[in-house]
């Protein structure tokens, strides 16, 4: 089947930060974890050259001092988490950001790169005081700002590193209309500096996140007023998050999530491949003379897709998702629903991590990656195991969301030898898989303790193999 997107992106790939500023000013896009690649946001790098900054170190964590808050721009968010340790504001906006699929792919630098007023990350950052190392395009410098500054920077610019700032206790609140993953119509975070003075950073609601004094709050005149809500209901809203927000810091009700809750998978810590490049340590004044950055590296490399190794995307095409280049090839127990990474149907092992492969450009795989689809998983003990769960308690219904429920459970599986032994916990499992039957309260119950070997076995090879590969 055709990919849905043949809009062509030119993808570069730069040796150094000057390369980096070379291509920047030449109008590249930069490139983080590629989420937003494969979505309308980034609609303006369609028949434009993006500029991808793996490769360039900047994900070293333990390495570019991680260890006093300093975090590099390529940091999956599922990697952040134990490095909000003391920093409770963070960590709430973290847990509010996505699901754990998409917590897997995205970057911080793209988190704040994208200067969306609704993120959750940056308005907890800026309440913490955090600062970002920017390459700013217009001067060729490498500048240490607060992260709200960001959103006036008027040229290209990459973020390169964030420094998350000391520990503070702090909250962070956001509601949102819908229930589902939604962006937040108001959001706060609240933070007490270390010279006892509570800051306050107010996102969703206004065009860019702000930073306000609690007794003098904007008017409704300043908030949004748009399809979702009115500068009215968002007013009333954002006065009870304040309130609530500055109670509970003065309540001392800065609870931190548990990193697990936050990736369930309990993957944090593992490396996640990026295709091998050069790792240079930043250079802080790039030279505007720099070589251009390289082009995509040629097609011989190979990707093991559920253990047969497929030559890899030559570049040609590096906004195709991951999941339409599956199911171009036969690979049809991956299910193409949403496209915008919200529903789970599409969820692949890459590397031994789930994903939504519709979010995964084709471009960022590597040479060795591994990706393996609901079809080699339901082939394996644990994976007739769920199967035989799922159809002893009639747990499925069209069946359209289970093949990237298997695995999510897969890949729990080969981490942990069970699923989850409560309903709770297969839940946290199967955040970012969405059931339109309806039936993940059902399988949520069938699939408690499940392991490999467990339960009725199920000939899958006759009948249930073709509603996961059909
Ligand atoms: C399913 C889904 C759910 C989401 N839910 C939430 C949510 O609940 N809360 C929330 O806050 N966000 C949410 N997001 C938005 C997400 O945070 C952004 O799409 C984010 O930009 C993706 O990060 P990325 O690393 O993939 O960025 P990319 O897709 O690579 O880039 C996004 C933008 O940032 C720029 N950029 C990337 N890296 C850098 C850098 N280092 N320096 C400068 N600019 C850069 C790019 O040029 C581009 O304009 C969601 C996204 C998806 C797909
Ligand atoms: S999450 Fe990929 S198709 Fe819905
Ligand atoms: S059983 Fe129909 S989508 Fe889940």
């Amino acid at each position: 089947m055709q990919d849905s997107r043949g809009d062509e992106v030119e993808l570069l790939r730069p040796a150094d930060l000057e390369a980096l500023l070379d291509a920047l000013r030449r109008g590249a896009v930069p490139l983080g974890g590629g989420a937003g690649l494969m979505s309308a946001a980034f609609a303006d790098a369609r028949g434009r050259t993006a500029v991808d900054l793996a490769g360039l170190g900047l994900d070293g964590l333990g390495l570019d001092g991680a260890a006093d808050g300093r975090v590099g721009a390529m940091v999956r968010l599922s990697r952040l988490a134990p490095l909000c340790d003391g920093r409770p504001a963070i960590a709430q906006a973290l847990a509010a950001t996505g699901h754990p699929g998409v917590r897997r792919l995205i970057t911080l630098g793209g988190v704040l790169g994208a200067r969306s007023p609704r993120a959750d990350l940056p308005v907890a950052l800026a309440a913490a005081g955090a600062t970002v190392s920017v390459l700013d395009a217009a001067d060729g410098t490498v500048r240490e700002l607060p992260a709200l500054d960001l959103f006036d920077l008027p040229g290209p610019f990459a973020v390169l590193a964030v420094d998350l700032g000391p520990g503070m206790p702090g909250v962070y609140r956001r509601f949102t209309g819908h229930q589902a993953i939604a962006p937040s119509l108001v959001s706060v975070a609240a933070v007490r500096r270390p010279d006892g003075r509570v800051a306050v950073c107010v996102g969703a609601a206004l065009p860019r996140p702000r930073l306000v004094d609690p007794d003098r709050l904007p008017g409704p005149g300043e908030l949004l007023d748009d399809g979702e809500a009115s500068a009215g209901y968002r007013h009333r809203i954002m006065r009870l998050l304040v309130a609530e927000a500055c109670e509970a810091l003065a309540a001392g009700r800065t609870d931190q999530p548990d990193p697990a809750d936050l990736d369930p998978a309990d993957l944090t810590g593992r490396p996640t491949r990026d295709r091998p490049g050069p790792h240079r340590t930043p250079s802080p004044s790039p030279s505007p003379s720099s070589p251009s950055p390289s082009p995509s590296p040629s097609a011989e490399a190979a990707v093991l897709v559920d253990g047969e190794a497929r030559p890899a995307p030559d570049g040609s095409r590096p906004t195709d998702s991951l999941a339409w280049w599956l199911r171009d090839r036969g690979h049809l127990a991956v299910k193409v629903g949403c496209e915008e990474g919200t529903c789970g149907s599409c969820t692949v092992s890459l590397n031994g991590e789930p994903v939504p492969s519709c979010l995964v450009p084709v471009a960022r795989l590597s040479d060795g990656d591994r990706v393996d689809t609901a079809a080699a998983v339901a082939g394996r003990p644990g994976g007739r195991a769920v199967i035989g769960a799922l159809a002893g308690a009639a747990a499925v219904q069209c069946g359209f969301c289970t093949p990237g429920v298997l695995v999510s459970c897969g890949s729990w599986m080969d981490r942990h030898g069970a699923l989850p032994a409560d309903e709770e916990g297969i839940r946290g499992m199967l955040a970012g898989h969405l059931c339109r039957c309806g039936g993940l309260a059902a399988a949520a119950r069938a699939l408690c303790g499940v392991c490999p070997g467990a339960g009725p076995d199920v000939d899958v090879d006759a009948g249930n193999d073709r509603e996961v590969t059909a």
